[in-house]
């Protein structure tokens, strides 16, 4: 008597799309992606365009209100996040609970969670005040907890935001002034800075961005879903593509074995893939990468840098590029590849490259938080094709073989 159990689900009809390849869970009017053409728009403005004209306040500003910010606007919008930098002081005690040598990613993932504790005076998501309080807390607490990761991890004192700067420029202060010595922060760098987050900033439903959406569907607060976010971005297939770019060409050392590691990731029997390659939208080319590959060259050039393991990546891209596998795939370096690059020539650890993107993610992710509240949402629920067994009976344990 083994009842077929699908026969019991009424499961009725619906599509099986492993990957989301073809299913859209929402609609959103933030972010466009043309991956044949490689266009991407942020609220109609060309990502190439924002990258050179704007900066990432602004940038911030058009993904969450949907346009520009007139000169007073901005205003307005930067007094407001500068004046959310600081964290609570008790977050330094939540930070030193931390071993120093954890990942700043699993540091990031419990700091922004923690933001809920500390901040609960906001988290009614019914009340579109608390959603925008939220909002503004989080783009302005990010760089703060971010420098807070690395310097606990470099075993030096935290140094607090400084509202004289910018976005950018505050946080290399916070990331690399000190108490003794106070530098004054290059503006190349900065500019590369400020464009690595502009470029970051969303891309409409990636995995961690769908993350967000789908933790969000539940009623959770909007520090827990963005720790969501950052958890779904650590992954190598997505925001940790960047850290594993670096750790990719440590493995190949040199470029007399750059061939050796192409053979490999054409090996369908080996599980290494060329990281900072392909993308499961774009397939032309990525048109972030485009921008971002001028920006490394024009860091490289102010800082002089002759680091081997960046002439390595450089001869790396040239060589794959080249190669009919990646060719006849439309596999193309993707932003990662430039931006772990830029990162490195700044002298941001390896480890930190992760916590960067999640940084200008928090923008695309709480923009898409707050359109979700605002347009209305039913909770995420994935339906499944059961492939397993059908009913059994339990055996007790001295019959099980
Ligand atoms: N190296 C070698 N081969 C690759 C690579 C790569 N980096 N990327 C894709 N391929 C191959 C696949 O093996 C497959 O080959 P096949 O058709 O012979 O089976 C073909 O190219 C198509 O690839 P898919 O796996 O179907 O592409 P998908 O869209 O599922 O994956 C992804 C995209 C995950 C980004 C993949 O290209 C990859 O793992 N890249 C390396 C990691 C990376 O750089 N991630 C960052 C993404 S960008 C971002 O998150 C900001």
């Amino acid at each position: 008597d083994v009842i077929d159990v699908r026969a019991l689900t009424n499961q009725g009809v619906f599509t099986y799309d492993p990957g989301f390849m073809s299913t859209a869970a929402c609609e959103s009017k933030i972010t466009f992606i043309d991956g044949d053409k490689g266009i991407l728009m942020h609220r109609g403005y060309p990502i190439e365009q924002l990258a050179e004209k704007s900066d990432y306040l602004e940038t911030c500003y058009a993904l969450l209100y949907g346009e520009l910010p007139t000169a007073e606007q901005k205003a307005e919008f930067t007094g407001l996040v500068k004046n959310h930098t600081m964290v609570h002081e008790q977050m330094k005690s939540f930070l030193n609970g931390f071993r120093r040598d954890a990942h700043p990613m699993a540091v990031m993932c419990g700091m922004v969670g923690a933001l809920s504790a500390f901040y609960h005076d906001s988290l009614d998501n019914n009340n579109p005040q608390h959603r925008e309080i939220s909002a503004i807390r989080l783009i302005a607490k990010m760089p703060t907890m971010a420098a807070m990761c690395y310097k606990y991890s470099a075993g030096q004192p935290i140094m607090y935001p400084r509202n004289d700067l910018s976005y950018a420029e505050n946080f290399l202060h916070m990331m690399f002034n000190t108490p003794c010595e106070e530098k004054k922060i290059n503006p190349i760098l900065a500019k590369a800075m400020d464009r690595i987050f502009i470029l970051h900033a969303d891309h409409e439903q990636n995995a961690s961005t769908s993350t967000v959406r789908l933790t969000g569907s539940t009623g959770a607060n909007p520090f827990a879903c963005i720790a969501a976010g950052i958890a779904a971005l650590w992954g190598p297939a997505h925001g940790g593509a960047n850290e594993a770019v670096l750790t990719m060409l440590d493995e190949i050392g040199d470029v007399s074995n750059i061939e050796k590691f192409i053979a490999k990731a054409k090996d369908k029997n080996d599980p290494f893939k060329l990281m900072g390659f392909g993308h499961r939208v774009y397939k032309n080319f990525d048109p972030r990468a485009k921008v971002m590959k001028q920006t490394c060259d024009e860091v490289l050039s102010e800082l002089g840098i002759n680091d081997p393991k960046l002439e390595l990546a450089m001869k790396l891209e040239e060589i794959a590029r080249n190669d009919p596998y990646f060719k006849e795939r439309n596999l193309y370096p993707n932003v990662d590849f430039y931006s772990g690059i830029i990162l490195k020539a700044i002298g941001i650890p390896t480890s930190m490259f992760t916590v960067i993107f999640a940084l200008a993610r928090t923008a695309g992710w709480i923009a898409q938080w707050k359109e979700m509240y605002a347009e209305g949402y039913k909770i995420g629920r994935p339906r499944q094709i059961y492939t397993g067994y059908t009913q059994r009976d339990y055996l007790p344990l001295d019959q099980r073989k």
